[in-house]
């Protein structure tokens, strides 16, 4: 039996991702903070092993880690959060930490204690997101974050590879989950939580270095992260100021 850890599985992309594996016959190690909602997971498919802990406690972390059996096949870090700043002026910098911390500084303490779990021949995904091609107004943290993990998961495909590990940097568009639940914005081309799932499955089974999706959204902000700078400026203004006029 295959076996995958997935964190973020409580909701979102990462609960649809542990069905599914589950589904294909996976043992899957189900992880968040959610206990219950972990449990209830385990209690629809028994190959389903919850793990509960935070990401951004690394002690916790690696005691989840000493309850892994065997090695991993995949390793997905999902797990993420999104606060937004609203007033650059008044900078929040407990929420800046929050944020950093949770989606970026929580991958380091995955990878110290997990990446050894990962047998040769193995695969680490990392979810990014595709607010990380361009800067986006009041994103400050969020996008900080997510340009660090791309980095983080495009330098690792590079030195895992004679390690015989295979890395993907997964950024998706907008998805329906509870995270984005919370936007007051328009998210254009938003998917559900299937649509993503099969595409993160279909493209670690083709051990793509590069997951995104859907892909017509993720090319028109890769187009527009490709042409000068002020043209993007420009638009991100025009965003910014019918961000601000929004009640
Ligand atoms: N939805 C989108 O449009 C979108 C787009 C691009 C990228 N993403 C990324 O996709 C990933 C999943 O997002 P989602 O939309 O599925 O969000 P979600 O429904 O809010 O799920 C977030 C998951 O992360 C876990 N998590 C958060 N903080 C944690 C902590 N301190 N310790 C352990 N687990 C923690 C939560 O579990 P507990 O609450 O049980 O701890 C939950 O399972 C995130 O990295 C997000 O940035 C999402």
């Amino acid at each position: 039996m295959k076996q995958v850890l997935i964190t973020g599985a409580s909701s979102g992309i990462g609960e649809q991702l542990a069905g599914d594996y589950a589904r294909q016959g996976w043992q899957v190690y189900a992880c968040g903070r959610n206990s219950d909602k972990l449990q209830a997971l385990h209690k629809a498919q028994d190959n389903i092993v919850p793990l509960v802990f935070d990401v951004t406690d690394t002690q916790q972390v690696h005691q989840a880690a000493s309850e892994i059996t065997g090695q991993l096949d995949l390793l997905l870090l999902n797990a993420g959060n999104c606060e937004y700043i609203d007033n650059p002026m008044q900078f929040d910098a407990a929420l800046f930490e929050r944020i950093i911390k949770v989606n970026l500084v929580a991958i380091g303490y995955c990878l110290e204690a997990l990446l050894p779990k990962i047998k040769s021949g193995g695969q680490l995904g990392i979810v990014s997101s595709s607010a990380a091609y361009l800067p986006f107004p009041r994103a400050t943290a969020y996008g900080s974050a997510k340009a660090g993990v791309s980095y983080l998961a495009k330098t690792l495909a590079i030195e895992l590879k004679p390690h015989n590990i295979a890395v993907s940097l997964i950024s998706p568009g907008f998805v329906k989950t509870p995270l984005t639940d919370k936007n007051d914005f328009d998210m254009p081309m938003q998917v559900s939580t299937e649509y993503a799932s099969n595409a993160i499955i279909a493209g670690l089974a083709k051990r793509r270095s590069e997951i995104h999706f859907p892909y017509f959204f993720t090319m028109i902000l890769k187009l527009l992260a490709a042409l000068p700078a002020p043209i993007w400026r420009a638009i991100a203004q025009k965003m910014q100021t019918s961000t601000q006029s929004q009640p």
